[in-house]
């Protein structure tokens, strides 16, 4: 599976939602979540992201954000389309702990 992980948060640009082939993305207040169960890897959504969120979890240190997404996936409503990124999408680019500080 690819999954979305800690760069999503509060950014959520959204240019990955509408490749997906199998519209295996959830969108939750402030990042995306992929269902690991329905993603068929074919990574089409990694390079669509500006910001490098998507990764394969064949990365190292991955365990733990296909856990997030499995459990916040089931959680989130499906989505689609993309949609607007937040007005201040930009200035949370560079901020880093965003999982702890600011995920909701
Ligand atoms: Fe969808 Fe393919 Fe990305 Fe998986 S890798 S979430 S199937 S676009
Ligand atoms: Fe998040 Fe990147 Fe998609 S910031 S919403 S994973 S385009």
């Amino acid at each position: 599976t690819y999954v979305v992980t800690e760069a999503c948060i509060k950014c959520k640009y959204m240019d990955c939602v509408e490749v997906c082939p199998v519209d295996c993305f959830y969108e939750g207040e402030n990042m995306l979540a992929i269902n690991p169960e329905q993603c068929i890897d074919c990574g089409v959504c990694e390079p669509e992201c500006p910001i490098d969120a998507i990764q394969p979890d064949t990365r190292e240190g991955s365990e733990k954000w296909v856990e997030h997404n499995r459990a916040y996936a089931a959680l989130w409503p499906n989505i689609r389309f993309g949609g607007i990124a937040p007005e201040d999408a930009d200035e949370w680019r560079t901020v880093s702990d965003k999982l702890t500080q600011y995920f909701s």
